[in-house]
């Protein structure tokens, strides 16, 4: 490689870059127009960087293998898997190894984040990405979350790009490179005059360089081509490049290089364009279609004319720039080109290549009618479903496309249903409802189960996008075709209410009284995330026609016989999943009367599928209208259905499961929504229903703030974060941002949570449901700041909204803000009304936190015997559910109220309660008050804050060392048995020793000794 010429200013940054790493971590782009310098830039920092001592990696995307999923990473991953065997990640080892991406199971996100760990496990290490503009979707993705959430450890990626054909998506990744990460922005301009002069000087003869120069605008890669040419070709004049396009002097002289091939040697540089970049040179004689001999002759020619080469201490060869592979591949005929490509997947099937690397020949191979192709292509399509969806919709057009108008219009179908689905879940579901509309407006009405199954899946969509009113129109358009509205009689008829419909836990039928999977079409219809937060439902499998349920004839679909349509007309269920989905609708459009009516419509004939979906939607729709009766009415009998059905029938309703989770949490019972929340997240991640994970990672999260799982929450809401921009889901990322704000709060203080209760008021529209949450969570964090015009208005909008059931908990919010405030009528209206919609709703926790401000209120009130009895009674309900965090905050409360009252030793144990708790859970974000409360104890009580060591003064001054040792114990809480255990010596002893310290300190018990060392840590 000749040497390099100018390019100081980029060197030197890159010097400043290095020298910072691995204190500093960065991101460095390399930008330019192609032929510009920018491989030859990012040869020349990886050189120095390996000189310094540094790892490199290299990897980056490729002109026409833009479907092969993490192409762009594949490389690194090699490498990093190469170093640390050991500890291979089982989901990166997959993805490398080229396994279907789906027998990963696992969401996108977990892949980015087993990479991360990876990285962060790799040490500093500089990563480069060249051609981003080719990169694939999955590579951009994961670039994406590196650049987000960097690793623990350093990391420097540098990464080059065409600006012309940078993606939307790759600037959308760059701009959002994280602060964490130094951003360094190189642009590789033209050589001068005087860098040509010298490049050429590097070689004797060639063209003057002014006229060089001036033909090849300073593009050192048009320079290298037009050098060549013999004065006779010149051509007058530059030619500027068009968008992408070469130069046509540039293009001219590269043509000369093809012209002047033998034919094996252009057959074979042409087969290489067609196997990839690089490629494997044992496939050449087969897609040259050449004997071997001659293959190996043409190589030979290719690599001595410089057109590819060799790649250092590999088997596989390069073309020698990008654009030559290009133009070799471009200027084949199309013909030629599909035969080879033909040739190439034979080769590579002969040796056992599977549907992903077979894939992107069989795209470009097949002519409309290979069934094969189509099969193939599916099977791809399946494969990178969850991990790479945009690949999957490349894969769904191609076989789509192969398939001849008529033919199997099953698969074709199910194919267009699949894409339907791979578009949601790239977060297009735009383009996911135009199909569906697409689909709706040609398909017949026969057979009306799959026919349903559309409508229930297009409404699904519309609903998840906010439109409502479209989908509840559609619905009920459909529900009255005559040939559903037949059904109708049936289904409208009295019934019983739908508790009667539901099996109680007891007459729960066993497994094998379930009718089958392929007996209950319209289970597969079941509408998703109901009334909460619809978003959740990416459209699912849920209202995917199984494969069973779709004709497999195609006579048979468009005509079916009398009595065919007759049976199928009776049959009242088929009608469910359009209800089902309508009474969903109905429940987040707040008309939960509707919604309940809906339900109890569906009748006796209800499978107990469907059944115990339907009760999630009531119990979640009942949750979120406050119908909170209903609701648990209906979470019960949805637990119990959810219970007692096998997975594979539950992978059918996943959704159900979600909503019956959240219903649980919204109704305080944490542990059942855990329990049913985990089973649906590793089913979805086992049946690859990637589309429910982010509901379900919310629901969890929510769950774990209240029961003071704050790490998990933590984790979980990043996760569900990082899902939920994957499917481009506003709403979600919002909820997941508010719920690391909450517990944030708790973890860390207000100042702490700010930033994430901001990015979820941010991250959605004011008056859904979704944005309450935001705004909740903001207007508290406010409130700790003592911003509270700020906390007060945000609250006012969310209040504004029809009752839901936490309403207490704003209630009581506008309590505490209005306290702080001052304006005492509003908090006692507020703090009242609280506790009283929380007793009618008997949810104890939100009464809990009701309490304690109506605790405060009191106390401000100078009300101490009801402020005292407020708080106690907010303790002992924070207790019954479970919720040590609030609890923490009413024994603070109480503490307070204590002291107001004068009765310093319940302030202090109190006080030693919420800090213990405090503890446990790692909430500093505690501290603050407790700090405060032991400092005002401290003037009251006579306690030394810290047993002295010397013996010295003080309480524990008149103690041995022994006895003060186990008074800490004792502080501590724990029992004689623990205190033997721990000290290693019998427990008599210790009785001995329990005995002087109480008589010593003059107390009467342990807790009295608690009392004197609220401070104490078991040593
Ligand atoms: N500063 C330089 N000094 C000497 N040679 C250079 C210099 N920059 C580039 N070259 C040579 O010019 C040719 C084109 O450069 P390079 O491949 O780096 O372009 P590129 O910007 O990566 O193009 P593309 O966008 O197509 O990938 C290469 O053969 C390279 O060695
Ligand atoms: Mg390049």
């Amino acid at each position: 490689m000749p040497g390099l010429v100018g390019r100081s200013g980029q060197l030197g940054a890159w010097g400043a870059t290095l020298r910072a790493f691995p204190s500093r971590s960065a991101f460095v782009e390399v930008v330019g127009e192609p032929g510009i310098g920018k491989t030859r830039l990012l040869t020349e920092f990886a050189a120095v960087a390996t000189a310094e001592g540094r790892r490199v990696s290299w990897g980056g995307g490729s002109e026409f293998e833009q479907e092969v999923p993490f192409g762009a990473f594949l490389g690194i991953f090699d490498e990093l898997l190469r170093d640390r065997e050991a500890e291979a990640d089982p989901l990166v080892t997959a993805v490398v190894s080229g396994q279907p991406v789906s027998s990963v199971a696992a969401e996108r996100h977990r892949i980015y984040r087993a990479v991360r760990r990876l990285l962060s496990a790799a040490g500093a290490r500089v990563l480069v990405l060249d051609d981003l503009h080719w990169a694939d979707r999955a590579s951009l993705e994961l670039l994406s979350h590196l650049l987000r959430h960097p690793p623990a450890g350093p990391l420097l990626v540098v990464g080059a790009y065409r600006p012309r054909q940078c993606s939307p998506r790759l600037a959308a990744a760059i701009a959002e490179t994280a602060p964490a990460l130094d951003r360094v922005r190189l642009d590789v301009d033209p050589l001068s005059e005087d860098d040509v002069a010298e490049l050429l000087g590097a070689r004797a003869g060639g063209c003057a360089p002014r006229r060089l120069f001036l033909a090849s605008g300073g593009n050192p890669f048009y320079l290298e081509v037009l050098r060549h040419l013999p004065d006779t070709a010149w051509t007058a004049g530059p030619a500027p490049a068009l968008d992408g396009d070469l130069p046509a002097p540039v293009l001219a002289a590269l043509r000369r290089e093809l012209v002047d091939l033998p034919a094996d040697a252009l057959a074979v540089a042409r087969a290489a364009a067609v196997i990839g970049d690089p490629f494997d040179p044992s496939l050449l004689p087969e897609v040259a279609d050449l004997p071997e001999e001659a293959a190996l002759t043409g190589l030979n020619t290719v690599t001595e004319r410089d057109l590819v080469r060799q790649e250092e201490g590999r088997r596989s060869f390069r073309f020698r720039h990008p654009l030559v592979r290009s133009l070799v591949y471009r200027d084949s005929s199309g013909g030629w080109r599909i035969a080879a490509h033909d040739r190439a997947r034979r080769a590579l099937a002969a040796r056992g290549g599977g549907p992903l690397a077979l894939a992107p020949h069989v795209l470009r191979a097949a002519t409309v009618g290979d069934l094969d192709a189509v099969a193939l292509l599916r099977r791809a399509a399946t494969d990178v479903l969850d991990t790479a969806p945009a690949t999957a919709v490349e894969w769904l057009r191609g076989a789509l496309s192969l398939l001849p108008p008529g033919r199997d219009p099953a698969a074709r179908l199910e194919m267009l249903v699949m894409k339907t689905r791979a578009l949601a879940m790239t977060g297009d579901l735009g383009r996911s409802r135009e199909l569906l509309h697409d689909m709706l407006a040609s398909a017949p009405r026969r057979p009306l189960g799959l026919r349903v199954a559309l409508v229930a899946q297009c409404a699904l969509v519309e609903r998840v996008l906010g439109h409502y009113s479209a989908a509840a129109g559609m619905l009920t358009a459909e529900l009255a075709e005559p040939d559903l509205a037949g059904t109708r009689a049936h289904a409208t008829r009295p019934t019983a209410p739908p508790d009667a419909a539901v099996p109680t836990k007891a007459e729960v039928p066993s497994e094998a009284a379930v009718p089958s999977e392929a007996a209950v079409p319209s289970e597969a219809a079941v509408p998703s995330e109901a009334a909460v937060p619809s978003e959740a439902a990416v459209p699912s499998e849920a209202a995917v026609p199984s494969e069973a349920a779709v004709p497999t004839n195609a006579a048979d679909a468009t005509a079916p016989s009398d009595t065919a349509e007759a049976a199928e007309a009776a049959d009242p269920t088929l009608s469910h999943p359009l209800r089902l989905e309508l009474a969903t609708v109905a429940a987040l459009r707040g008309r939960f009367e509707q919604s309940r009516a809906l339900v109890a419509a569906l009748g006796d004939h209800a499978n107990r599928v469907v059944v115990t979906a339907a009760h999630a939607v009531l119990a979640v729709g009942g949750a979120h209208t406050g119908a909170i009766h209903q609701a648990r009415r209906s979470v019960e009998r949805a637990a119990a259905g959810v219970d007692a059905m096998s997975d594979r029938e539950l992978s059918g309703v996943l959704d159900a499961v979600g909503q019956l989770g959240w219903a649980e949490t919204l109704l305080e019972q944490h542990a059942a929504a855990t329990r049913h929340l985990e089973r649906g997240l590793a089913l979805s991640r086992r049946f690859g229903q990637n589309h429910v994970v982010t509901y379900f990672l919310l629901g969890r999260c929510f769950a774990a703030n209240a029961l003071g799982e704050l790490a998990t929450a933590v984790e979980l809401a990043g996760d569900a974060a990082e899902s939920a921009q994957l499917i481009a889901s506003r709403p979600m990322t919002a909820m997941a941002h508010a719920l690391r704000a909450s517990a944030e709060l708790w973890l860390s203080g207000p100042e702490g949570a700010a930033p994430w209760a901001e990015r979820a008021v941010a991250a959605t529209d004011r008056h859904t449901w979704w944005w309450d949450a935001a705004g909740g969570a903001l207007s508290r964090v406010r409130l700790a700041q003592g911003r509270l015009a700020e906390a007060r208005d945000l609250l006012a909008d969310v209040l504004s909204r029809p009752a839901g059931c936490m309403r207490p908990t704003w209630l009581a919010l506008r309590a505490e803000i209005a306290l702080a405030a001052g304006d005492l009528p509003l908090a006692r209206r507020s703090a009242a009304e609280a506790v009283d919609e929380a007793t009618a709703l008997e949810l104890a926790g939100q009464r809990g936190g009701a309490l304690v401000a109506a605790a405060r209120v009191h106390l401000a009130d100078g009300r101490l015997d009801l402020a005292e009895d407020a708080a106690r009674r907010a303790e002992e309900d924070q207790h019954a559910v479970g919720q040590p965090l609030p609890r923490a905050r009413a024994l603070v409360t109480a503490a307070e109220i204590a002291l107001a009252a004068g009765d310093a030793a319940a302030a202090a144990e109190h006080t030693r309660r919420a800090k213990a708790i405090a503890r446990e859970r790692g909430a500093t974000g505690l501290r603050p008050p407790v700090l405060d409360l032991e400092r005002r104890l401290g003037a009251r009580l006579p306690r030394p804050s810290e047993p002295d060591p010397a013996g010295g003064a003080g309480v524990l001054g008149a103690l041995t060392g022994r006895e003060r040792q186990i008074a800490q114990l004792l502080a501590a809480g724990l029992s004689n048995k623990e205190i033997a255990e721990r000290l290693v010596i019998a427990p008599r002893t210790v009785e001995t020793h329990v005995t002087r310290v109480l008589r010593k300190l003059a107390v009467r018990s342990r807790a009295g000794v608690a009392r004197l060392l609220p401070d104490s840590d078991p040593v």
